[in-house]
This record gives C-alpha cells, structure tokens and sequence, in this order.
C-alpha cells in the first residue's frame, strides 16, 4: 500500500524539512537517482532505512552527465511510477527539482575529481564524471544528510565519490549497496528497456563472464590472459566490449601484483545500441 509520499521541488523546502527532522533528533540519508526506478534503486532505500532515521530520494536527470551523443533526451522518466514505488518502499520525502533551478543559465561552477576518473568509464566518456561529482556536490550541499547510498553497479562512480568526500571533508558517510540482479544475473538498470528480446537473452552472458575472469584471476591465472580468454567469450556471444579490466578494488589503479589487493573486474559491452556495464569482485584467497 502506498502512503502519503510528499514531493518537494526547491531546495529551500528540502532543507527546511531536514532541519526539522534534525532539530527532533533524527538522522538524514540521501539516495541520489536519475529515476525510471527499479529493485536496484529501491534496495538503496531500503538499505537507507537501517542507517537513518529519515529517508530523502532524489530524482533528477542530470544533463551534465550525458555526452551530446548520449540519451539525455530519450532517458526514461516516470515521475508518477517512481512515486508509487517509493512511497511502497517507505520513502520520507521525495526531492524532484526543475533543470533551470539546478543549474540556472548563468551556471558556471564544475566539481572534478582526477585520477580516479580518466580509465574505465571515463575513457568513453571524457567529462561524465565531473557532471557526476558537481551535481552530488550540490545534492549534498543541498540536503545536507549524515549518509548517502551508492551502488557498486557502478563501481568506479562510488570510488569517485568517496574520494571527493574524503578530499572535500564533506561531513557525510558513504554507504555502498550491493548490485542488484535478475534471476538469470543481468544487473537491473534503467537502460535495460532498451534492449530487444534477442539481446535480452543475450545480455545475462555479460554477467556470467565477469564471474568466469574473476574466478580464473582467484585461481591464479595471469591478469592479460584472463581478461584475454574473457573478451573471446563476450565477442564470441556477440558483444562488442568497450572494456575489460582488472583494477585494484580501492584505488581503481592497475593491478601489479594479483591478490596482493582486492581486485575488482569491470566492464562495459554494446548489444546492438546499448551499453551495459557491471563489475564483480575477485574471490581473495581464503576470503
Ligand atoms: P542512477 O543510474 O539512477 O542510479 C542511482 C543509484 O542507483 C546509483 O547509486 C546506482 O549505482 C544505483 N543502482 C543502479 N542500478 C543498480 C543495481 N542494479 N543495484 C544496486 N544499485 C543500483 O547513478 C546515477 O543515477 C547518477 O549518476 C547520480 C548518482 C544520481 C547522479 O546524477
């Protein structure tokens, strides 16, 4: 059953609520969300739940995040969607501000961090991450919670994020929610609905892969040779791999010496159109 979900635009009402719900003591967490929510998104509330007292979603498509040539436009929205799923899941307050109120036309400010953001991800899409980091700057300046959720779906944006809190001393905890899945190991994500049936049977391989490359890296196999046998796999079921890679878990920065670290593997795959990315951890020896 739905409950009484209420939706603020402007900031101003945002943090009038949270100050009232920390003069009576209570704490804040901050899930950020581009929306077209699914049990991804709602398990980050849901783990929300057990680490404060109030619940804060935001929905925002942030256009700074997208390349001219990506789907700013065509992003899924469904406001009324979102809305039922969250007042099911329990959600205090839902904050869905206008594109003109964040980023206003005399706009000038950029959040980035380095580093951490030019490999992966950020080799296909150059200035992704500083559209990221500058919009959560502002979410979190604007909420101002005690925590905030992030999924390991994507992986290298948590790592990103924490690292601009630990730099920027934003007095706000980090809290990572495992990726969540389909049955068959598709992790869920917005984009997802863009895929055609045939590509939707193919797309659990991706999944099924990564695991494969992770648990030959466990068994010792060399880094260039795993990932060597893991593009074949992927090619041979019909993706076309952006990229496949073995970083170190916390740092993100190439792996030397395997298991001396906790290892993640990360990747993103084109089926057809679609682009996909998910990651997995090594099994450490013993762990
Ligand atoms: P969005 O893609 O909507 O994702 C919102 C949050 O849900 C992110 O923390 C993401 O990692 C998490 N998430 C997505 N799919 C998941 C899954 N299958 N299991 C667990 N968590 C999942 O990520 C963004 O929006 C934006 O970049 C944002 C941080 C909101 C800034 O605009």
């Amino acid at each position: 059953m739905a409950s009484n979900l209420p939706v603020v635009r402007h900031y101003h009402e945002l943090r009038a609520v949270v100050q009232r719900w920390r003069s009576s003591g209570k704490t804040v967490a901050l899930v950020p969300t581009m929306g077209a929510l699914h049990d991804g998104h709602i398990s980050l509330v849901r783990l929300a739940r057990k680490h404060a007292k109030r619940v804060v979603v935001s929905l925002f498509v942030n256009p700074t995040q997208f390349a001219p040539n990506e789907d700013f436009s065509a992003y899924p929205r469904d406001e009324q969607g979102d809305w039922q799923k969250l007042a099911s899941a329990r959600t205090d307050l839902l904050y869905a501000p206008p594109v003109d109120d964040m980023y206003p036309e005399d706009f000038s400010t950029r959040v980035e961090v380095i580093g951490l953001t030019s490999g992966l991800e950020g080799v296909s899409r150059p200035h992704h991450f500083a559209g990221v980091t500058t919009i959560v700057t502002k979410l979190f300046l604007q909420c101002l919670p005690d925590v905030a959720l992030f999924g390991e779906k994507d992986y290298q944006q948590l790592q990103v994020i924490r690292q601009m809190v630990r730099d920027l001393n934003f007095p706000i905890k980090i809290v990572p929610g495992p990726t969540v899945r389909a049955p068959d190991g598709l992790a869920l994500s917005s984009r997802n609905a863009y895929l055609n049936a045939a590509e939707r049977n193919v797309a659990p391989h991706f999944h099924a892969v990564l695991q494969e490359v992770a648990k030959d890296l466990a068994t010792g196999r060399p880094v260039h040779e795993a990932i060597f046998i893991g593009r074949d796999r992927l090619e041979g079921v019909g993706f076309r791999v952006d990229y496949l890679e073995v970083r170190d878990a916390e740092t993100l920065i190439p792996v030397e010496r395997p298991l001396s670290v906790p290892m993640r593997v990360l990747g993103a795959v084109f089926l057809g159109k679609v682009r996909l990315i998910d990651n997995v951890p090594v099994p450490m020896p013993g762990g």
